[in-house]
C-alpha cells in the first residue's frame, strides 16, 4: 500500500474567497491618531494641563506656582478630595480660569524615587484613560521639575509619552456611528520638558516599538473574513517598503516541501494557507545567525471536525496572535534600524470543516519525516508549528528560534491573564525571556518540560499524536510535540492563549487585543542579541 500522508488535490478551492468590502481600504488603524511632541517648558494656554504629585498629594514647584495662582485652589482640592498623590491616581480640577488651562490634572507618582520605566508608562496610561474621551482637544504635560526622580527628566517624558499612546489604541474601523462621550477626542499630547531633543530621541525608539505592538493589535482584532490566509499575507508583505525582504510560500511550495501537517489542518477550508517568512538583515554581518520567530497564525480555529462547542467561538479569530506578535516585532525591529539579524516565519492557516477536511485518526507526515496520528482536529496549532518549525530550523540555522502561539485553554487554567507560558530546551534562553518580560510588563513564567512527558504523545501507529494524556498537563504536551521540531536548536515556546486578549483594561493596555510579544521579543533582542 503507498502511504501518502500528503491532502488530495485542493480542487475545492477553485470558488474565490469572498472579498469583503473594507478590504478595499488600508486594514491598518491610525498609529497616529494622537500626535505626541515635546517643547520646552511655557507658560499654560488653553487645553488640558498636568501637573505632578508625590506621597501626601505634594505639589513639586510647577504645581506649586499654578496653585499660588489659583489662589489655592489646587491645594483645597487635594485635601477635600483625600488625594493621596498614589502612583496612578489622578484628580481633576476644572473652573480654574487663573492658570491658563481649560482644565487641570495632578497625577499621583509615588515616591518620585520609587519611579522606574514601567511605572513612569502607567501614569500616562491612566491620564489617556482619563483624557481621551473627555471632550479636550489637546494636553499639555509639565515635566519640568519632579524632584527626587531617578530617571532621567527626558527619559521620564519619554516613558510617558510611551504609555499614552500604547493605552490610546482603539480599534473602531468598523463603527459607522460614535456614541457620544465614547468617541477620542484628544489629538494632541505636548510633554513640557527641559531637555527637549533628548526625549525626542528616546521616544522615537519606543514609538517604533508601539508601532509594531499597534500593528499586532489591529491584525488580532481583525475578524476571520477580512483577516484571513491570503489577506494577512499581502498585510505582511506591505512590509518591504520598512526594509524587510519578504517571501510568501503558498500550498503549492509547501506540499513540494512535504508540510503535510500543516496542510492537512488547512484543508478543510476554502482559503489556501500561506507561509510568509520576513527577514531583516541589520547586523554588521548580513550572514551572521540569525535570531528566529515562528507564530501560530490561525486566523479562524473552528476546531475543524472536532468543532469547538458556538458559545466563545467568536473568539478563535484571535488564534493568530502568536504570528501577530511576530510581524509586529519585524516591522519594530526594521523601523528602528536594529543591529541584528532576525527571521520571522509565519505559518497562516485557516481551521475549517468541511467534506475535504481532515479527520480524527487521520495520519499525517510533516516535512521532518515524522508521521502524526491526528486524534483531534483541534489541536491545530502544534500540526501547523510543527513544519512552520522544522522548516525555519532547516533553512536558517538559526542561533536560537523561539515560538509565540495560541496552544492551549490549559495554559489559561494554568496562568490566567497575567503571565505566558514559556516551555524551553536551554536555561539562558529561559532566563532571558523572563528578564524580558519582566522589563517591559510581557510578563513569562516558565513551566516545565522533560523526559517524563514523552509518553503523553505516544501513539499506538505513528511517531505521536497530537493531544496528550486526557486532561492532565494539556500545555507541556503541546511543548513537548513542537520540540521534536526544532532539532535540538535552543528553543523556547510561548503559549500566550491567555495573553493576546484580555477583556478588562490594564494601564497600559486597553481590552481586547494586547499585542502581548512584540514588546517582549523587542527587548530580547536589544538586551541580548543586538550589536552594541
Ligand atoms: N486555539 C486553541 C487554544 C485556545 C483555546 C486558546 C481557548 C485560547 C482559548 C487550540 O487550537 C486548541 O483548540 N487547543 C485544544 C487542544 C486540545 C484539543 C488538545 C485545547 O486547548 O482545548
Ligand atoms: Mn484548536
Ligand atoms: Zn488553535
Amino acid at each position: 500500500m503507498v502511504f501518502a500522508a500528503t491532502p488530495p488535490p485542493l480542487t475545492h478551492r477553485a470558488r474565490p474567497a469572498i472579498v469583503p468590502a473594507e478590504l478595499a481600504e488600508p486594514l491598518r488603524s491610525k498609529t497616529d491618531a494622537m500626535k505626541i511632541s515635546f517643547a520646552k517648558p511655557a507658560a499654560l494656554k488653553g487645553h488640558a494641563a498636568v501637573v505632578f504629585a508625590g506621597p501626601g498629594g505634594k505639589l513639586f514647584s510647577h504645581g506649586v506656582k499654578l496653585d499660588a495662582d489659583s489662589g489655592g485652589a489646587i491645594t483645597r482640592a487635594i485635601k477635600a478630595a483625600s488625594f493621596e498623590g498614589k502612583k496612578n491616581q489622578v484628580l481633576e480640577l476644572l473652573g480654574l480660569p487663573q492658570i491658563g488651562a481649560t482644565r487641570l490634572l495632578v497625577a499621583g507618582i509615588g515616591k518620585a524615587g520609587d519611579i522606574d520605566d514601567k511605572a513612569a508608562e502607567e501614569v500616562g496610561g491612566a491620564l489617556i484613560a482619563k483624557l481621551q474621551t473627555s471632550g479636550e482637544t489637546a494636553v499639555n504635560i509639565v515635566i519640568d521639575d519632579i524632584a527626587g526622580l531617578k530617571l532621567k527628566g527626558s527619559d521620564f517624558a519619554a516613558r510617558l509619552a510611551y504609555g499614552m499612546k500604547l493605552r490610546s489604541y482603539r480599534f473602531d474601523r468598523y463603527r459607522t456611528k460614535a456614541e457620544e462621550g465614547k468617541k477620542p477626542t484628544l489629538g494632541k499630547v505636548v510633554l513640557m520638558v527641559d531637555e527637549t531633543k533628548k526625549a525626542e530621541a528616546a521616544f522615537a525608539r519606543l514609538d517604533a516599538v508601539a508601532n509594531g505592538v499597534f500593528f499586532a493589535r489591529d491584525l488580532v482584532s481583525e475578524p476571520g473574513n477580512v483577516i484571513y490566509p491570503a489577506s494577512y499575507a499581502k498585510e505582511i508583505k506591505k512590509l518591504e517598503k520598512q526594509g524587510l525582504k519578504i517571501q510568501v510560500l503558498d500550498e503549492k511550495a509547501m506540499k513540494k516541501l512535504g508540510m503535510g501537517a500543516l496542510l492537512g489542518v488547512a484543508q478543510g477550508s476554502a482559503h489556501q494557507a500561506k507561509l510568509v517568512i520576513m527577514e531583516w538583515r541589520g547586523a554588521k554581518n548580513a550572514k551572521a545567525k540569525p535570531i528566529a520567530f515562528v507564530g501560530k497564525g490561525l486566523t479562524f480555529d473552528s476546531g475543524g471536525i472536532s468543532l469547538k462547542p458556538g458559545e466563545g467561538m467568536q473568539d478563535m479569530k484571535f488564534d493568530m496572535a502568536g504570528s501577530a506578535a511576530v510581524v509586529g516585532v519585524m516591522q519594530a525591529l526594521a523601523a528602528r534600524q536594529a543591529k541584528v539579524n532576525a527571521v520571522g516565519v509565519v505559518a497562516l492557516v485557516e481551521n475549517m470543516p468541511s467534506d475535504k477536511a481532515q479527520r480524527p485518526g487521520d495520519v499525517v507526515k510533516s516535512m521532518s519525516g515524522q508521521t502524526i496520528e491526528v486524534i483531534n482536529t483541534d489541536a491545530e496549532g502544534r500540526l501547523v508549528l510543527a513544519d512552520a518549525l522544522w522548516y525555519t530550523q532547516s533553512r536558517f540555522k538559526p542561533q536560537c528560534i523561539i515560538d509565540l502561539a495560541t496552544l492551549t485553554g490549559a495554559m489559561i487554567i494554568a496562568l490566567g491573564h497575567e503571565y505566558a507560558g514559556v516551555f524551553s530546551n536551554d536555561d539562558t534562553l529561559a532566563q532571558q525571556l523572563i528578564a524580558a518580560g519582566e522589563a517591559e510588563g510581557d510578563l513569562t513564567w516558565r513551566m516545565p518540560i522533560g523526559k517524563m512527558y514523552e509518553k503523553d504523545i505516544e501513539s499506538d501507529i505513528a511517531d505521536m499524536k497530537n493531544t496528550g494524556a486526557g486532561r492532565t498537563a494539556g500545555s507541556i504536551a503541546g511543548a513537548m510535540f513542537l520540540k521534536r521540531y526544532v532539532n535540538d536548536l535552543p528553543w523556547a515556546h510561548i503559549d500566550i492563549a491567555g495573553t493576546a486578549w484580555i477583556k478588562k483594561d490594564k494601564p497600559t493596555v486597553p481590552k481586547g487585543a494586547t499585542g502581548y510579544g512584540v514588546r517582549l521579543l523587542d527587548r530580547l533582542v536589544a538586551d541580548y542579541y543586538e550589536e552594541k
